[in-house]
């Protein structure tokens, strides 16, 4: 499926990160990727997040899976709605619906989330920290949008949900299968299911906060430094201390050494792009292991390469490249660091689900070093049922 009447340039320039936009459906052909009872069977499966909200006299409930399978024989007529995050990672013609939004780049994209909603349900009036394209895939929706709110904005008393109180909406439109309404981060949206059978589409995307990009930035540095040979003796040294007028002051001497001790250490530039690489690729949903019982040969895997067998990516594992100079890249997959790998190489792998590199690229030296890494973290396997595979059916195929 792809967005055969869409301007990328266009959205980029005027809606992204900027207002939430409404798109009639813009698909060459929109089909329905996924049936309601197999977002029901994920969601009774351990590993797999999914949420299961009813709206009952007293308001919303919220309930967490995985849910048991006579949960949904159980529903009454309350209108419920029911949540699956990361139905890319199980089923791969959802994960191929996010190939069409890859005009943002695959690092800032986070997942599918499914959800499917009987007649009136809903998750209520709220917002999101990131942007969000809203795919209606089944039934109809009416989507009341806007305006952007923040920490300050009223929140409905909910033990669970944060919902948006007294929500006045600034648009309100009706989502037919195939529309996609794209909301930034932060304006208000509630959705409500206008008939049974409403599945929604949310491909999802991440943006890191500062604060989670010093702690995690702050505490990788400040293992590096305790895991020195010299750490207990890299502190604060003051040989050249001159008496002072008062011992009570800390002066400006000392706290300028000691702030440029600080943020010297977070400076070095190649080792944070190491660390958001490594961070960034790491799996949000670790379940699908496709390591082999036993390490790869590199010469068999030469030799398949060679008799151009494709490779496939485990949907779980993230993966990016970072150039270095022309020809040279870091490459990491499920929060590992390749260095030195040929920029070629990286793209082809940072390329899609299905690898398939041209002969001169998977006869070039360390094409075989490399990809005999990646099958073994469980990143890649051959697409020929040989390599251990996940027990999901849908990826064995
Ligand atoms: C839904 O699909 O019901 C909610 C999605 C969202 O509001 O982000
Ligand atoms: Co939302």
């Amino acid at each position: 499926m792809h967005l055969a009447r869409f301007d990328i340039a266009r959205f980029l320039a005027t809606a992204w990160q900027k207002q939430p936009l409404l798109i009639r459906n813009p698909w060459a052909q929109w089909d329905n990727p996924l049936e309601p009872d197999e977002l029901a069977g994920l969601a009774c499966e351990a590993g797999v997040e999914s949420r299961l909200i009813v709206r009952g006299g007293d308001g919303l409930t919220l309930e967490h899976g995985p849910l048991a399978e006579d949960r949904f024989a159980g529903l009454g007529a309350d209108p419920w709605t029911l949540l699956v995050q990361a139905v890319d990672q199980h089923a791969p013609q959802v994960a191929a619906l996010i190939e069409p939004f890859r005009f943002v780049p695959d690092w800032r994209i986070d997942d599918v989330m499914i959800s499917y909603a009987t007649d009136g349900a809903g998750v209520g009036p709220h917002y999101d920290q990131y942007d969000v394209f809203l795919i209606q895939g089944l039934g109809r929706r009416r989507w009341r949008v806007g305006p952007r709110c923040d920490a300050a904005t009223p929140r409905q008393p909910h033990a669970d949900l944060a919902l948006i109180a007294d929500f006045a909406a600034t648009d309100e439109w009706v989502l037919e299968p195939g529309d996609i309404l794209y909301v930034p981060p932060g304006f208000a949206h509630d959705g409500v299911a206008l008939g049974d059978d409403c599945m929604t589409y949310s491909i999802g995307f991440r943006a890191p906060s500062r604060a989670e990009l010093v702690e995690g930035w702050g505490a990788h540095v400040a293992d590096a430094l305790e895991d020195a040979v010299d750490a207990q003796a890299d502190r604060y040294a003051d040989p050249d201390l001159a008496l002072q007028d008062h011992p009570g002051e800390i002066t400006v001497q000392a706290l300028d050494r000691l702030h440029a001790m600080a943020l010297e250490a977070l400076a070095d530039r190649a080792a944070f792009a190491r660390w958001f690489g490594q961070m960034n690729t790491c799996a949000k949903y670790p379940d699908t292991d496709w390591r082999p019982e036993a390490p790869a040969d590199p010469q068999d895997v030469a030799q398949a390469l060679a008799q151009g067998l494709p490779l496939r990516r485990n949907p779980a594992h993230r993966l990016a490249f970072m150039a270095e100079g022309e020809a040279q890249a870091l490459l990491f997959a499920d929060g590992q660091c390749h260095a030195g790998v040929a920029r070629p190489l990286a793209e082809a792998l940072c390329g899609g689900a299905d690898v398939l590199l041209d002969p001169a690229l998977a006869g070039a030296p360390g094409t075989a070093a490399l990809v005999t890494a990646l099958i073994d973290q469980g990143t890649l396997a051959f697409d020929d049922g040989s390599e251990d595979d996940d027990d999901d059916d849908d990826w064995a195929d």
